[in-house]
């Protein structure tokens, strides 16, 4: 059985984990982690105070993309585990009161999936239309549209003669959503684990799932504006949600790729019709100049602090949001926007509670709660994404990009910079694991390990228990609205949150040198208390006017009304 609780909407006080199981813990010597691997963790993730923990896909897979490529949606991939031990983590993270999110992957299967393999070469199969078919145009692909992995998104069918659409990879075919067979197909698959006691899911790529069905060229772009946020998106996420989500009570949140606010006020509508909340990612893309990843470039924080605006009080009272910065296909945050250097320790901290002070659900991925840095790879033989060797040769084998260039680009915005080996202590391999890691572990885990932050009451880890506790604490930061106070200021990120009986400041240097900068007057100070700080307060007790904030410090100060 799922967890109950009287609070249908405990999750917009929660904060969930994400475990990408790979590279969490290997309990067997094989070189990737398991599901025993994060059983034995479970106290940990009890300590650090989580709700829920969301675990990337475990089901049968040829793992072209870790997982993301799904052959069997009702079987664990023996890399992982059993059967067994998947009843055997979900009883006891439920024992804990932590709940259990799985991720499940629609817009495509594998193409080792049995009804893709039976619908390749035979038009007359009964999956044929279970995906998306066309015939060549000009003798080449049905249109220009773009695959999000680099490369036409069209393969072709070489005994039928006809293409088959991949958005992703190649051997990740989209699946036909136009075909009732395909969504019940779906709502049995959904609710297998609902019925295991599954409490929640994540919906990987839902809003790309209808696609405008003239499949015509796009002269603008890659094609993403003809399937992202399709023509029937919306009714078939209502569809779904009735039939098993409403049913279940399941938490849900949708990875939305490129989306807009008008479209996730819909997804997130208050009224649960379709999902719980969304992740939208246009804060995480303010290192991509004009649009551009595959770039080494620095952030643009003006931008940032307008998306944030943008999608706070865009949501509030209309929707619910996902507040994050890291996840298995970022870079480590302390790295991209902060300073994994001399300031890790302080920029870690000032970054978490950045977002964690905001309205919406936070996510911490594996590692961020001990501040871990990307791995400075310098040997394209390191990396292991697909995404980042296939841009490797689009990059340097078609465009003329160097080498150098590239191994630069791939060190700042690779996926493997968040995949690499959760470090647990100094012994080899991090702990992780006893045989050789899949990805290699980053240099720095003789210092930065769960272990030693454990150890060290200042760390990043107990900061993190301490946002989480203060969600549960402080009623403003779940209910309050968001008013940014200096969106001018070239280093500090200011934002205060008000509801009837509080109001809440978080101040946030983004850089390494002192600024200040000055309350707003109305502000009752006599009433005013730090409540969270990455440097010591105790000096400063009551609240000043003027706010000088050391090198990536942060504040938070607490008003009652
Ligand atoms: C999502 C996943 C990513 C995967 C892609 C295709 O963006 O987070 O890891 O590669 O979907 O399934």
């Amino acid at each position: 059985m799922a967890m109950t609780n009287n609070d249908n909407q405990w999750w917009k006080k929660a904060a969930i984990y994400q475990i990408y199981p790979k590279s969490f813990c290997d309990s067997g010597g094989k070189g990737t982690g398991d599901i025993q691997g994060i059983i034995s963790k479970l106290d940990y993730l009890d300590k650090l105070g989580v709700d829920a923990l969301w675990l990337t896909p475990i089901y049968e897979s040829p793992m072209v993309d870790n997982g993301y490529d799904i052959a069997d949606y009702y079987q664990v991939n023996p890399d992982f585990g059993t059967m067994a031990d998947f009843d055997e983590l979900l009883s006891k993270a439920h024992q804990r009161g932590i709940r259990i999110i799985m991720d499940i992957v629609v817009n495509h299967t594998s193409t080792e999936h049995v009804w893709f393999q039976s619908a390749l070469g035979d038009k007359q199969s009964p999956y044929r239309d279970y995906y998306i078919w066309k015939d060549p145009v000009n003798g080449g692909a049905p249109n220009n549209w773009q695959s999000k992995f680099g490369g036409n998104a069209w393969a072709l069918d070489e005994k039928t003669g006809q293409y088959y659409l991949h958005l992703f990879a190649k051997e990740q075919a989209d699946l036909n959503w136009e075909n009732p067979k395909v969504r019940d197909e779906v709502k049995k698959v959904i609710s297998f684990w609902a019925e295991k006691g599954v409490d929640g899911f994540r919906l990987d790529v839902i809003n790309l799932i209808s696609k405008q069905q003239d499949f015509a060229s796009d002269d603008m772009g890659d094609g993403r504006r003809f399937y992202t946020d399709g023509p029937k998106v919306h009714d078939y996420l209502q569809e779904i949600s009735e039939a098993v989500f409403q049913k279940y009570g399941s938490v849900t949140v949708g990875e939305m790729s490129s989306t807009t606010l008008e479209h996730c006020q819909q997804y997130s509508s208050l009224d649960g019709r379709e999902l719980s909340m969304v992740f939208n990612f246009h804060h995480l893309k303010v290192d991509y100049p004009n649009g551009e990843k595959w770039t080494k470039a620095p952030f643009d924080f003006l931008q940032l602090k307008q998306i944030f605006n943008h999608w706070q009080t865009g949501l509030n009272g209309k929707g619910w949001g996902a507040l994050f910065w890291c996840n298995h296909d970022q870079p480590r945050v302390v790295s991209r926007l902060g300073n994994d250097q001399q300031y890790r320790v302080e920029s870690a901290k000032m970054l978490a509670t950045s977002v964690h002070m905001m309205q919406g659900t936070p996510y911490i991925y594996q590692g961020e709660e001990i501040g871990m840095t990307n791995p400075g790879y310098t040997e394209l033989s390191q990396y292991r994404d697909l995404e980042s060797t296939n841009m490797y040769r689009i990059m340097v084998d078609e465009q003329g990009v160097t080498h150098d260039d590239m191994m630069a680009i791939l060190a700042q915005k690779s996926r493997d910079n968040s995949r690499t080996p959760m470090q647990w202590d100094d012994q080899a391999h991090a702990g992780f694991t006893t045989g050789e890691p899949w990805l290699s572990v980053a240099d720095n885990y003789h210092d930065i390990n769960a272990k030693s932050a454990l150890a060290e009451p200042h760390s990043v880890f107990y900061f993190y228990q301490r946002l989480i506790a203060l969600r549960k604490e402080v009623e403003v930061i779940t209910t309050g609205d968001y008013l940014d106070l200096y969106p001018q200021h070239s280093a500090i990120f200011g934002y205060q949150r008000r509801s009837e009986t509080q109001t809440l400041v978080c101040l946030n240097n983004y850089y390494d040198q002192p600024v200040s900068c000055e309350l707003p007057n109305q502000l009752p100070l006599d009433q005013a208390d730090y409540i969270l700080g990455n440097y010591s307060l105790d000096e400063m007790k009551a609240v000043e006017h003027q706010q000088n904030l050391r090198p990536y410090e942060t504040r938070v100060i607490l008003i009652h009304h």
